[in-house]
């Protein structure tokens, strides 16, 4: 495993396991006990996955196992949008989180939307930031022109900034506002989210054969060559293995480049948060959020 510095002085994984519409219980809590008995440190919840229950439990049992410990582990939850009405339901809502995930701190807690109040949100992160409930605080979605406003506002500038990064959706402007902020950026969809053809497409197909790997350790091995972590889904475990398995290659600066050149410009959500109707049922109906 690879890690990177954070501006906080601790280390991220650079790659992890995200649980994104796991919603069934025991599929998440065994997916994400699989993937740590596997050698993931990084498991990617948030409140609106409604699986954070789960993954505390899954790591409560890693830890009992003999596993690992828990200062191994790097354990992520986010605050939704619609909890950011201001401070105090901000609060009320890391309460929340702290008590369904039931651990004594996280590694990482994201502002997951730049939608509704989030300076409020952040605010009320700080506040568990300095108490040392969270070890790092960061945003989630962070398009450049609303992060370089943040940093120049915020007390504390993000650690991460967790946005759709895959060979489809390149976004180098948005790694040039986090490099100049010293922020991590961290990949979601590092698959294409299961859009896209990316299986079939020729570039990472016979980038993959040369190597003896899968399209979608291509995929990955792309993201962490260019500074980024990563953290793909799956409940199969064959999948989750495979996905952890992307150490022993590395990409020429001629394959590196052929894979960016698959970028389309946008991405899914570059796409629906300019759409009010994603953003109102973001900030009033979150259960739609798991919804396929
Ligand atoms: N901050 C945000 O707004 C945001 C948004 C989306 C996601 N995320 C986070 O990022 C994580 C990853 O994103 P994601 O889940 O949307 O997309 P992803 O990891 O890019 O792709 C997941 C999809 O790919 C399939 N898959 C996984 N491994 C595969 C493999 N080796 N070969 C072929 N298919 C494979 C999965 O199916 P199976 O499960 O059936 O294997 C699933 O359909 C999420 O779980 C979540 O933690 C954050």
């Amino acid at each position: 495993m690879k890690y990177i510095n954070m501006n906080t002085g601790n280390t991220i994984p650079m790659l992890g396991f995200g649980v994104f519409k796991m919603l069934d219980k025991d599929e998440c809590k065994n997916s994400v006990l699989y993937a740590i008995k596997n050698g993931y440190r990084l498991i990617d919840t948030a409140a609106v996955y409604t699986n954070e229950d789960a993954v505390g439990e899954a790591v409560k049992e890693a830890i009992e196992e003999g596993i690992c410990t828990r200062d191994e582990l790097f354990i992520t939850s986010k605050l939704w949008a619609n909890d950011m009405k201001n401070e105090d339901t901000a609060k009320a809502a890391i309460e929340k989180t702290m008590k369904k995930i039931g651990l004594d701190y996280l590694d990482l807690f994201l502002v997951h939307q730049a939608l509704g109040d989030y300076f409020s949100g952040y605010r009320a992160m700080t506040e568990g930031y300095k108490a040392g409930i969270f070890k790092a605080i960061g945003v989630s979605n962070f398009y450049p022109n609303i992060l370089t406003n943040f940093c120049e506002t915020v007390e504390i500038i993000p650690a991460v900034n967790q946005i759709e990064l895959h060979p489809y959706f390149v976004q180098n402007d948005a790694l040039e506002t986090m490099k100049y902020y010293n922020i991590v950026p961290e990949a979601w969809a590092p698959l294409g989210g299961g859009r896209y053809d990316a299986f079939n497409e020729p570039i990472l197909t016979e980038t993959a054969k040369k190597y003896n790997k899968t399209v979608g350790q291509v995929m990955l091995r792309w993201n962490v060559q260019r500074g980024v972590v990563v953290i793909p889904k799956s409940t199969h475990e064959n999948r989750i293995k495979e996905n952890f398995d992307i150490w022993d290659f590395e990409l020429t600066e001629d394959e590196m480049n052929k894979i960016s050149s698959l970028d389309m410009g946008y991405g899914d959500t570059r796409t629906k948060h300019f759409n009010p109707e994603f953003v109102r049922m973001c900030l009033n109906n979150v259960e739609k959020i798991n919804k396929p």
